[in-house]
């Protein structure tokens, strides 16, 4: 339901990161390799390796999907309100979202539908799996939105009817459930999350076809605790499979297809990439759907965003002025590059390209104050390297030196930080003559 308790409608209402109404388009402005580093950094690092649930996660955002309606489904980012936040099947994935917290601070422009679809689709690359696509568009809902009633995600104590009721519901077919439950091949469950307890392979944190392998080669016994039936193997008890799982061999027209992805690793990769990028954009507008946009045609917006991103690229690389000029004519100079915040002043100035800050500041009018995500000047990100020249260019043309970015520094704090003597030179005489 909307928040005015009208049936949600899975996109009209949302608001972009900007603010506004309305279905995205894909954005040109956004960094992907950056994106993607950020993400892998947020993800492993020196504390964790946790992969295996920012998959979940992007599979559970996703898999409230209903194809007879259309509700449900990554679109929205609906884990954030209830009823979905206290879901059962979600304990313990907001660790993964506030993972990511720090990538999203980074990265404004970018919704937490598709971070969150983003880092699950990265997670399976990270771990040595298959190349899943993703497209950016997918748009968060306002605070107090909320989802479907919970109860659509797989209950893992049921068998292979309520796993056909599910899947079916989204719209998959026996092929792509087998391929999406090799997923299994990674993570673990968690007593305390699921009350389920083990791995279903040797390594955990690789993606593989062994969770496959084991299903039909391995000997599966009831486990005997105190927990919920789940099933253990006979030979190590080492490894375990879930109720939900043995269904996949409980229905000849499941087994099909664990027989073939055992015999076929390549296969599994080909048919989870598929199924799963389907699965992270189900019930999303257009833009999110990469199958969909395949040979779209640019729009006459998006033929000026991708000329102002090559204007500010040229700026990054100091080319001649002359150029500048050819691309500013079908170019918005001012823009900003969505992920950073940055002008085409901010990168000629990081770069210390003098020629081209002096057209930006003075042919172009290029704001000299403007602040990034970081909260750096134009100036900053020059008196940070010790470009002298360029301090002087933006200093005469009235930049000033007393903005501070996110870290503290003002342009005085910063180039005593970074050792740059002549610069703060010139900044304190550029400060006795005012
Ligand atoms: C019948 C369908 C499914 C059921 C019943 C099911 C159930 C579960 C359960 C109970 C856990 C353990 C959670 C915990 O204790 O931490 C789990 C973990 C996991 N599931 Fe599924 N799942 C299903 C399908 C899928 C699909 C389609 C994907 C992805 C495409 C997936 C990906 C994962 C991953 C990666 C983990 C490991 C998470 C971790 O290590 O923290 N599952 N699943």
């Amino acid at each position: 339901m909307a928040p005015d308790g009208s049936k949600y409608d899975g996109g009209a209402t949302m608001v972009n990161p900007e603010g506004t109404k309305g279905h995205a388009h894909v954005d040109p402005g956004i960094n992907k390799d950056a994106l993607r580093s950020e993400i892998r950094g947020a993800l492993i690092n020196r504390k964790a390796n946790a992969c295996p649930m920012a998959v979940r996660v992007a599979w559970h955002s996703a898999g409230t999907f209903d194809a007879r309606d259309g509700t449900g489904g990554s679109n929205g980012s609906l884990m954030r309100y209830e009823p979905e936040a206290s879901d059962p099947a979600n304990a313990g994935l907001s660790i993964i979202h506030d993972m990511l917290h720090v990538v999203k601070k980074r990265n404004p422009n970018v919704t937490y539908a598709d971070l969150w679809t983003l880092a699950g689709s990265l997670a399976i690359e990270f771990t040595h799996g298959p190349n899943v696509p993703h497209s950016f568009g997918r748009m968060d809902a306002p605070q107090g939105s909320k989802g479907p009633d919970n109860g659509r995600l797989p209950d893992a104590a049921q068998g292979k009817e309520h796993v056909r009721d599910v899947f079916t519901r989204m719209g998959f077919n026996e092929q792509d459930t087998v391929a999406l439950c090799g997923a299994h091949t990674l993570g673990r469950c968690h007593i305390v999350r699921s009350g389920f307890d083990g791995k279903w392979t040797t390594n955990p944190l690789k993606f593989d076809n062994e969770y496959f392998k084991n299903l039909l080669n391995l000997t599966w016994q009831k486990r005997q605790w105190d927990g919920p039936e789940q099933f253990e193997d006979a030979e190590t008890q080492d490894l375990m499979m879930l109720p939900s799982d043995l269904a996949l061999l409980d229905d000849p027209a499941y087994k099909k297809w664990v027989e073939t992805y055992a015999a076929d690793e390549n296969k599994f990769f080909d048919d989870f990439a598929a199924a799963f990028s389907k699965l992270l954009s189900l019930g999303c507008p257009e833009a999110a759907c990469p199958h969909l946009n395949a040979g779209a045609k640019a729009e006459p917006a998006a033929h000026r965003d991708a000329a102002s991103a090559e204007f500010r690229e040229a700026a990054m690389h100091g080319h001649s002025v002359e150029l500048m000029k050819k691309i500013a004519q079908d170019a918005d100079v001012h823009q900003l590059e969505k992920s950073s915040g940055r002008s085409a002043l901010h990168k000629a100035a990081f770069w210390g390209h003098e020629g081209t800050v002096c057209y930006l500041v003075h042919e172009c009018g290029l704001d000299k104050d403007l602040q990034d995500y970081n909260g750096d000047t134009p100036l900053l990100d020059a008196v940070r390297f010790g470009h002298l020249k360029v301090v002087d260019i933006l200093l005469k043309a009235g930049a000033k030196p007393t903005l501070k970015n996110a870290e503290g520094f003002d342009a005085f704090g910063l180039a005593t930080e970074y050792g740059k003597d002549d610069v703060l030179k010139a900044l304190q005489a550029g400060a006795s003559r005012m």
